[in-house]
């Protein structure tokens, strides 16, 4: 079964799409693009079904990621059911995702920058008011999360499959 992540932020078409692509782009690189699903949302239904900020697509692009094709969603509390790490830009994000997270839900619910060691700061910072560099800080950021993300799903999710022996995981 495929582990599965959701990256989230507030209008899901600056951040979030931009994080997940690029995961995916590494995940593609790893060739674990089967093992690991992704999926983004915002917290806010704004703009829903829009593609990704023109900003976010052109910063992504020059550095070799395409992110147009992807469309924004609004979070719903379903994700809980669905998601094994739902990963939150910000800290409103987080409050927000929090308020729908169930009592049985055993997966991550955190910020994403947890996941980067050395990181300057703990949240992405919205770029959307601001200019062509806050777009490419935000690359940076989710570039240095997604090295910690992946350690941390092969740690505790594709162990068994780089050992090669279903039964060694505790
Ligand atoms: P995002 O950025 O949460 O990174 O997608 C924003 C996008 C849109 C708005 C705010 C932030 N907005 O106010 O419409």
């Amino acid at each position: 079964m495929s582990v599965k992540v959701l990256f989230v932020c507030l209008g899901n078409i600056c951040r979030s799409p931009t994080a997940e692509g690029i995961f995916k782009a590494r995940l593609k690189e790893q060739g674990l693009q089967h093992a690991v699903l992704t999926d983004s949302a915002g917290t806010a239904g704004w703009h829903v079904d829009k593609a990704p900020d023109a900003r976010a697509i052109a910063a992504a692009a020059e550095r070799g990621i395409d992110i147009s094709g992807l469309r924004a969603r609004q979070v719903t509390g379903n994700d809980f059911s669905e998601f094994d790490y739902i990963l939150a830009m910000d800290e409103a994000n987080l409050v927000d995702l929090k308020s729908f997270q169930p009592d049985d839900f055993s997966g991550r619910c955190c910020l994403y920058l947890d996941f980067a060691v050395n990181a300057p700061e703990c949240e992405v910072p919205d770029p959307y008011y601001g200019g062509a560099e806050g777009f490419a800080h935000v690359l940076d950021l989710v570039e240095q999360a997604a090295t910690g993300l992946l350690a941390d799903i092969q740690k505790n999710h594709l162990a068994e499959v780089d050992s090669g022996a279903v039964s060694t995981r505790i």
